[in-house]
């Protein structure tokens, strides 16, 4: 079986990771390539390292761009790719811009396309990764999702049942695996976090390119730094438009973006995770760490109905949220989050190879 991995940005690698060693484990053959979403040391080499996965086959080097832009790119030069590699599955991953455009590409092909973290949906297309969720799902061959709610979404849509598997998330097979790096990396202790801090990602359009809502949440965010610690890796977009938006926290201890273990050292000891990341309204559900997720919907529901997630729409309400979190004394985990998932996704191509 001749596997072809698509991932491009950040959140990809970690679903990548345990989806490549079992493939690696069956002996399946296996291409890698990296469109170029991400570039930065910081947003893509640096989590490849961490994360174990061999250095990507081929790089697209696509950069960034506005999304049709972007899209387009992947697609001209993914194609000659796909062509002379003749895959039997092109894998994708999560919502992405460069998980839809393999799709599109590989599925005019006829090459056949597994959509890993299918059936995810917030109901909301103003956020671009909604959109690449729908297009991908409707066109992949082979829908893996991370929860049954997922497939109950896809066999609403009308997908057919037999292209549907429940194989649970993968991203918690990253995250189980790499706990004891993460611990050793003792980052929290070597930027003087002392007691459990909240620690900060806000990286949405919605959250961070309005500039009134970036106020918003400095403010909000300054005035929980006067209660407890507030920790906060800025990716690059968020960099710039605080940069723009002349915004300083001076009482938020502010950092580059981190390597995916030592963002998993901050957060398994955090106090809560104040947040608009998918994969860490997970993660923390993983973890049992409070979560608050500063948006007024989630493609990932689970993580509130058996999760520690909880919404919180108004910036304006984080302070007091942060003052009514309490970590679970049980860590209640959704089914199939248990460090298997990617053997699971090989085992359902290989079934139908
Ligand atoms: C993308 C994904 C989003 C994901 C996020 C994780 C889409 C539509 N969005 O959003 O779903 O949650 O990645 O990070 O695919 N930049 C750098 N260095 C880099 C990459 C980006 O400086 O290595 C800066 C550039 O100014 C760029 C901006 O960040 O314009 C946004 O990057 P882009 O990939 O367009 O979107 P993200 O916001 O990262």
């Amino acid at each position: 079986m001749k596997l072809l991995h698509v991932v491009g940005a950040r959140p990809n690698f970690p679903k990548l990771a345990p989806v490549h060693r079992a493939g690696c484990a069956a002996g399946a053959s296996q291409v890698v390539v990296h469109t170029g979403q991400h570039y930065d040391d910081d947003m893509s080499g640096r989590f490849i390292r961490d994360l174990g996965i061999p250095s990507p086959d081929i790089n697209l080097a696509v950069g960034s761009d506005t999304h049709a832009v972007q899209t387009a790119r992947i697609m001209e030069r993914i194609e000659p790719v796909l062509i002379a590699q003749r895959p039997d599955w092109v894998v994708v991953y999560g919502d992405v811009n460069s998980t839809m455009a393999a799709a599109v590409v590989a599925s005019k092909l006829g090459i056949r396309v597994a959509h890993v973290e299918a059936g995810l949906r917030s109901f909301d297309r103003t956020m671009p990764e909604e959109i690449n969720r729908i297009v991908t799902d409707r066109l992949a061959d082979l829908l893996l999702t991370p929860s049954r709610d997922a497939s109950a979404q896809l066999r609403a849509e009308g997908e057919p049942e037999d292209e549907i598997e429940f194989v649970g998330n993968v991203m918690i097979d990253s995250l189980f695996h790499a706990l004891p790096a993460a611990r050793a990396t003792r980052f929290r202790e070597k930027i003087g976090v002392n007691g459990s801090a909240v620690v900060v990602t806000l990286h949405r359009p919605s959250n961070v390119d309005d500039p009134g809502r970036i106020r918003a949440l400095a403010a909000a965010l300054n005035e929980a730094a006067l209660e407890r610690e507030v920790v906060f890796p800025t990716h690059p977009r968020t960099r710039l438009r605080l940069e723009e938006a002349g915004l300083r926290m001076d009482r938020v201890h502010m950092l580059e973006p981190v390597g995916y273990l030592e963002m998993l050292d901050l957060v398994e000891r955090a106090f809560a995770v104040v947040t608009d990341s998918g994969g860490l309204q997970e993660e923390t559900t993983a973890l049992g760490v409070p979560c608050l997720t500063v948006r007024s919907n989630t493609e990932r529901p689970i993580t509130i109905s058996q999760g520690t997630n909880r919404l919180v729409p108004h910036p304006g309400d984080i302070a007091t949220e942060l003052r009514r979190v309490r970590r679970p004394t049980d860590r209640p985990r959704p089914e199939g989050w248990d460090g298997h998932a990617g053997e699971r996704v090989i085992a359902a191509l290989m079934q139908r190879t």
